[in-house]
């Protein structure tokens, strides 16, 4: 196996700059969503306030899209995404909350037509986000749980987004916050979390699983550790999104993957 390429920290730092200008002068083209909220206008703190979040010394130009899943476009769902969007903000990433609304969003029909389109044959904002995914950075998605499951929105959402664009995902940091009253947190992350590791996709990690819990977003601003877990989890995926950065600047590129064995259980 070939060694990684030996460079020093001041190098990795300088060529870290250039890819995040090359990123920022990406950026230029990137569309608007309907539903897109900049943190910065959202996010509140831990005592519920909102506020300004203070100008960063390290701005990057990498962005973070979280989706939030719930019916609710401000209620626990959103509370726990601004904390974690005010946390990337501080560290100097940009974010926006994409709330996918409260109309039901259509499942997966199987027709197969994104396997030849790279496009769901639904044409809805499941399309919208699929055209940005390789113009963003990371990922965050949101769910309140619904009968220890995720919403049936962001299931349904998920499932489309990923068949069809499942492969723009590879290499670019994910993860996922539940909000629940009491219980089916944990099946609700699992979920999640496997639209991650079934895409390539570095998953970010906390200080304990990434879930609030409440009935109200006043309830969720005093679950006090869930937020600190939000927080830490912001300041993860800005490092880890960095670190892929500097780690791209210097050379170090995802694996060039094989093509993929589907063997169906049949041998
Ligand atoms: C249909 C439905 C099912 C729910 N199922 C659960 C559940 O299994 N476990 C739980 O702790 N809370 C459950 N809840 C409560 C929500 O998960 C909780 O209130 C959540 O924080 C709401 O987030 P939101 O304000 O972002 O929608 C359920 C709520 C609804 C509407």
């Amino acid at each position: 196996m070939s060694k990684p390429p030996k460079i020093s920290r001041r190098d990795a730092l300088k060529c870290a700059g250039a890819a995040a200008a090359g990123a920022a002068a990406a950026y230029a083209g990137v569309k608007l969503l309907p539903q897109r909220e900049n943190a910065s206008s959202a996010a509140t703190s831990g005592n519920g306030e909102h506020q300004p979040i203070p100008n960063s010394q390290n701005k990057t130009a990498m962005k973070v899209l979280l989706i939030n899943g719930s019916p609710h476009k401000r209620g626990c769902t959103f509370t726990a995404l601004s904390e974690v969007a005010s946390a990337l903000e501080n560290s100097g990433v940009q974010t926006e909350i994409f709330w996918l609304g409260a109309e039901a969003v259509s499942g997966c029909r199987g027709c197969g037509v994104c396997r030849s389109t790279g496009q769901c044959a639904l044409n809805d904002s499941v399309n919208a986000v699929a055209e940005r995914v390789s113009e963003l950075d990371g990922f965050v998605f949101g769910s309140p749980v619904h009968y220890a499951a995720a919403s049936g929105f962001i299931t349904p959402f998920l499932d489309r987004l990923f068949y069809a664009a499942g492969k723009r995902f590879a290499g670019k940091p994910g993860a996922a916050v539940v909000s629940c009253r009491r219980a089916g947190s944990t099946a609700a992350l699992e979920q999640l979390n496997k639209y991650f590791t079934i895409c390539n996709m570095p998953v970010a990690p906390s200080q304990y699983w990434n879930m609030v819990h409440g009935n109200s977003p006043d309830e969720v601003r005093k679950d006090l550790e869930g937020m600190q877990t939000m927080r830490t989890l912001g300041q993860n995926m800005a490092w880890l999104l960095k670190c892929i950065a500097a780690g791209r600047a210097a050379g170090i590129a995802l694996p060039a993957y094989e093509a993929r064995v589907a063997t169906n259980f049949i041998r």
